[in-house]
């Protein structure tokens, strides 16, 4: 997209100095199978990109059933909920975690939200434009499955990051969710990191063998490796405590691995540009 595209998006009333600032880079977290390590790399991430002078808002947008809360110890008094009903603006209600980044928390144990109607839909990506102002990075905790939710919030990222472990359920989970991102959303790249690995090499072999697959199956997308994080017992010991790893123990493996992640990202992100919303909202 070239500047005058861009600044013709721009809708009446935004700041004209929003116009020429940086926009955000939007990354959805996305697994298929759940329990596979979203909600950790996503907290952890975000610490890491902060850590390095980046603006971050967590998303979370694991409708109804959203806990990133939880892993930091927050109790937040309004969530996600509030912005869909018009009672609260998404800006306002913005928790602060760790080392200054901002999160958006989700309503939780509330099945309404799980799909989202076109009107909320609307709610999101018009609050998301204002709040966007703000950051440099938004990372969206997406669910699990292939829900609607789940499809909405990848399409409008502009890198939608896939998050594997060995297991071979995880791995055809993965594979299912850039098949379906693919075929019905036009999502044609994927970011992968392979998260719960022995090391670098285990996860690489993992990655070559989705790309086979995909290739087999002429999926016609493109997976690039984004890294891996090891299996590592001080997730388990952090996430007990309420705590990131990457912050109660910095010199664990997994935490030099998200951080190693944390600079590909950086130097790589697509962006700085719009979130893709008209792949959503066309038609
Ligand atoms: N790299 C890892 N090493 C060890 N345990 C992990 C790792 N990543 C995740 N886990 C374990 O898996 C659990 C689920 O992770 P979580 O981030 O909540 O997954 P998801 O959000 O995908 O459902 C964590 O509470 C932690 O105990
Ligand atoms: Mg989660």
């Amino acid at each position: 997209m070239d500047q005058a595209d861009t600044l013709r998006k721009f809708k009446p009333g935004t700041a004209v100095a929003g116009a020429l600032r940086q926009h955000v880079k939007g990354i959805a977290v996305a697994s298929g199978k759940g329990g596979v390590g979203k909600t950790n790399i996503v907290a952890n991430l975000a610490l890491e990109l902060s850590r390095r002078g980046n603006r971050v808002m967590i998303f979370d947008a694991d409708m109804g059933l959203g806990n990133i809360h939880i892993l930091l110890g927050l109790a937040p008094r309004f969530n996600v909920a509030h912005v869909l009903t018009g009672a609260k603006k998404l800006r306002d209600i913005l928790v602060e975690g760790p080392n200054g980044i901002k999160i958006l928390p989700a309503s939780t144990g509330n099945k309404k939200y799980s799909e989202l109607s076109t009107e909320e839909k609307l709610v999101l990506k018009s609050e998301l434009e204002v709040a966007q102002e703000d950051f440099d990075y938004i990372l969206f905790d997406i669910g699990a499955g292939i829900s609607a939710n789940v499809m909405f919030f990848c399409s409008a990222a502009q890198d939608v990051v896939v998050i594997a472990s060995p297991e071979p359920t995880s791995f055809s989970d993965a594979y299912a969710m850039m098949k379906v991102l693919s075929r019905d959303y036009m999502v044609k790249t994927f970011r992968l990191i392979v998260n719960s690995c022995r090391d670098r090499i285990d996860a690489t072999n993992i990655y070559k063998r989705l790309v086979m697959v995909s290739d087999k199956f002429a999926l016609g997308i493109k997976i690039d490796f984004l890294g891996h994080i090891a299996l590592d017992p001080s997730v388990g010991q952090a996430v007990r405590k309420q705590r990131l790893f990457a912050d109660l123990f910095p010199g664990a493996e997994a935490s030099k691995n998200v951080a190693v992640i944390a600079e590909t990202l950086i130097k790589t992100a697509s962006g700085p540009g719009d979130m893709e919303w008209d792949n959503i909202f066309r038609g």
